[in-house]
This record gives C-alpha cells, structure tokens and sequence, in this order.
C-alpha cells in the first residue's frame, strides 16, 4: 500500500520504516530541514537500536522516502499517519493545534481527488478521549474530501521499538467505520500472527487503552516502590516477592521491578493526562493520584537515605552518580529520575559527578556546570563518597569493583536499580544499599575521618 506518514520524530520515523519493511511504499514527511537532509542521507536522528540500518536499508531498496511537501507525499497514499506533537497546554489539555493543521493540510492538498478517493487519516500520537472524534468533525467542517480517522496508539518502548512495531502483542484500531478497519488490516497484515491481535473498537476506547495501558504499568512499578519500603522495613525481599506473585499467571512478571522511579516520555505524562481526562468529567482519580505521589516520594527517599547512611553531612559529601538516562540502552533523559536525585543532591549541598554511557550531553543541557560530567564510571567514582547507581545500564555489572572500591573515599554503593550482584559487591568490601533488598554493611573503612551511621539490620 503506499503510505505517508507526516512528522518524523519517534513514533512517525520507526512508524514510517517498519510499515516499508513489510512491503509499503512509504514516504515520510519532514519540515524541519536539517532533520530531513540528515532522514535523506540515512542518517537517524535518534538513537535507537537497529532503527538507522532497518531505515538505511528500506531507502536503498526504494520503499522509504522522505519529503517536505505534505501534497506530494500523499499524491498515492491510501493511509496518512499524523504523527505530529500533541503537547499539554498549561491547563492539562492537548494542544491539538499540530493536529488540526496536518489534518487540514491533508485535506487540502487533495481537494481535487476524484470523488471516490477515500483517504484514511491516522492519529498515532497519544491524546485524550475524544480527540479523533474532534478531529473527524473539525476536518468535517473543513473540507470537501471523502475521509475516514482511525485512532492507532502506539505501545512503543524505547529501546525496543522496531522490535514492538514489528512483533505487537497487539494492534489497537479506534474507528467508527467497517471500512476503517478493512484499510488497517490490510496495512498490518504481515504482523497479525493470530485475529486476537488486531483489536478493533470505537475511538474513545481506543484511546483511553493507551492511558490504561500506560497507567496499569506505572501502578505494577509503583505498587512494587511501596513494597519495597515493607521490606527494608522487615527485612524481607523485594526481589523474592517480585519473583513470588510474578508466577501467579493472573499477575504476570513485567513491570514488577522495584527501583528509584518512573520516567521516560510516556509514563509520567499518560498518568498525568489521566489525571486531567479524569478531572474534565468531574471524577477525582485517586488510583492516579496515588501513582504519582509514590513516584515522586521515591526519589525523595532514595536521597534522605543516602544522607542517613553516609556517614557524613551531605554538604561534605561527593557522590558520584552512575546512570543520567531513565532507563537502559537510550540516551533520553525526559522525566529520568535522575534530574530529581540529581537536584536534591545538589540542595543538600553535595558535590554531584556523573556518568552515562549516552545520556551525558542531554543532561549536561539542565545541570551545566553544577554537576562535574566524567566520561568513565571508575573515575567518576574515584575520590567519592558514595557511587548512586539511577540506570541499569548492563555495562555497570562488569565494572573492576576492586578497583572502584580502592579509589573511593569510602565504598558505598546506593543501588536505584537493584541492578549489581550483591556477592560482587560483598567480595569488593561495599556497603551495598539496593532497593527493598537487605542492605550490606560493615564497618567503613574511611579515609576522612568520618564516621558512618549505626548499620541497619
Ligand atoms: C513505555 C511503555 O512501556 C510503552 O508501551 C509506551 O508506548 C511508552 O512508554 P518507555 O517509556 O520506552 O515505554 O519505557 P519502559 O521500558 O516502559 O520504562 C519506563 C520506566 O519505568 C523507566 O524509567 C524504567 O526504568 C521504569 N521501570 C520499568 C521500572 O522502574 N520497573 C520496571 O519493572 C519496569
């Protein structure tokens, strides 16, 4: 089918290039010029692994072009992808102003279609209940054509996208026609491996999945941060329990990681938009609520807990933190708990070094020169009074520990992502904090003279 897909960021690149590598002819449509002479030389603006060769491969094969003229790229199309921006407003609600506008410019640039030209008009981007339909009945007013809007959610992760795009558990199609549906099933047929896959319904269900998906997930997190609490309080196993209900096929074992929070580009705000189609019907949503309170407070204690086990005040403390990005494998850091971690540390007074494996420079953009960025995880340690560990990169677990603990001030490690192995740590003479998880502790062997605090259990 030929395709256009209209915005290139995130979602629309690896929209755009997966829908090619299933046999489309998709063009994609890029305004901002810099962007599009990089899409143009294969170059991928974003950092996600095996996008840049699967993208680099369909345009060499003639299935993937880009543009910057939204009428030429829908000249053939059957289906146009508005992957444009639906940021918040200041008062919670959507701004649908890129919508409307890509909409509309669809709607123009085929004013002359013959009058049987059906054109189906999807919206990928994550909106409130009740966008498509605004959408429908704007263009409605607006234009002339024969069109039909269908609500396509993502459920994209970071770091995994191609591999979600290409292998879904399942497709989401939000219509109100037979034929909507028929369109998108053709379009995705080489990925629905079985019917219970592709899940048509009306478009306010299919757009309030999104947020329910997004929301449940971050609840699974949450839920496990409270418990996590529960167990350093009595000494039990955040990780035991995890694996303990995980088995219970009824819960499942995703998402039940306990650890310094939620962030990422999705999380935090789908459970805020919640929020607010929640408080736009008159309902309190206290589930969210509650969602975003445990959040917030667990970066809070993460940092109050550094502070009681130092052994020293925070304002004479250098702690080196490991890990900028929100999560593993990507340089993003939007909502990455490390921003609050870092900025607690920091009103403790305390000298703040970090590391990341990509993130650095995006971080550098917030902290400037408050914080010392350092290129290499020992050295970054070296001298520090404690190592905090906010991002579970792999490459954390194969550290020389010896010679990490040789070089610190004093060898203690706050582990945000119960991602280090506990034996490693013990045999590398750390005091070892994870999350939820028993503490190690044992006299510190201090440099400076200070003294730690009275071990925990
Ligand atoms: C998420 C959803 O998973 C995806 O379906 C949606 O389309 C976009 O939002 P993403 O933001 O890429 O994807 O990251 P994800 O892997 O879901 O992680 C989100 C955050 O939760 C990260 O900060 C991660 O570290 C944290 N997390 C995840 C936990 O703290 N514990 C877990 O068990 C899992």
């Amino acid at each position: 089918m030929d395709v256009a897909v209209i915005g290139c960021g995130y979602v629309g690149l690896v929209t755009a290039t997966c829908l090619a590598s299933i046999g489309h002819t998709v063009r994609g449509v890029e305004k901002d010029q810099r962007k599009l002479a990089k899409l143009r030389e294969g170059h991928c603006p974003i950092f996600e692994p095996g996008l840049a060769s699967l993208m680099q491969e369909q345009i060499a094969a003639g299935n993937l072009s880009f543009g910057d003229s939204v009428r030429e790229a829908i000249q053939e199309a059957e289906v146009v992808f508005l992957a444009v921006g639906t940021p918040p407003k200041p008062d919670g609600t959507v701004d649908m102003s890129f919508l409307e506008a890509a909409g509309r410019e669809v709607c123009d640039a085929l004013a002359d279609a013959p009058p049987d030209y059906l054109i189906t008009i999807v919206i990928k981007s994550t909106v409130p209940a009740g966008t498509n339909r605004k959408l429908y009945y704007y263009l409605r007013q607006h234009s002339t054509i024969e069109f039909q809007v269908v609500s396509n959610p993502e459920f994209l992760k970071e770091g995994s996208a191609v591999n979600d795009f290409l292998e879904p558990d399942r497709i989401v199609i939000g219509g109100e026609s037979p034929e909507a549906f028929r369109v998108m099933r053709r379009l995705y047929d080489p990925l629905i491996t079985s019917e219970d896959v592709f899940l048509t319904m009306n478009w306010e269900s299919a757009e309030l999945t999104k947020y329910a998906a997004n929301a449940m997930l971050a609840a699974r997190i949450s839920f496990m941060n409270e418990m996590s609490i529960l167990c350093d309080a009595y000494g039990a196993d955040i990780e035991d329990i995890r694996k303990g209900i995980g088995s219970d096929s009824r819960i499942g074992p995703a998402f039940l990681r306990a650890g310094v929070g939620f962030g990422g580009s999705c999380f935090p705000k789908d459970v805020a938009a919640l929020q607010h189609i929640s408080a736009s019907v008159g309902h309190e949503n206290l589930f969210v609520g509650a969602i975003q309170r445990i959040n917030g407070e667990q970066k809070r204690r993460f940092v109050e807990r550094i502070s009681a086990k130092l052994g020293r005040p925070l304002k004479d403390a250098t702690i080196a933190v490991w890990g900028l990005a929100f999560k593993a494998d990507t340089d993003d850091i939007r909502e990455s708990p490390a921003i609050d971690v870092i900025r607690y540390l920091l009103e403790g007074e305390a000298r703040v070094r970090a590391h990341d494996y990509k993130a650095m420079e995006n971080m550098k953009q917030i902290f400037g020169d408050q914080v010392e960025w350092v290129n290499d995880p020992v050295a970054c340690a070296a001298g520090a009074d404690a190592v905090a560990v906010l991002t579970d990169w792999p490459q954390y677990n194969t550290l020389p520990f010896r010679k990490v603990s040789a070089t610190m001030n004093q060898p203690v490690i706050f582990d945000g992502r119960n991602c280090l192995q506990r034996d490693v740590m013990r045999e590398n003479g750390f005091q070892y904090y994870p999350i939820g998880r028993p503490a190690l502790e044992s006299p510190l062997r201090l440099r400076n003279g200070y003294r730690v605090a009275a071990a925990e259990k």
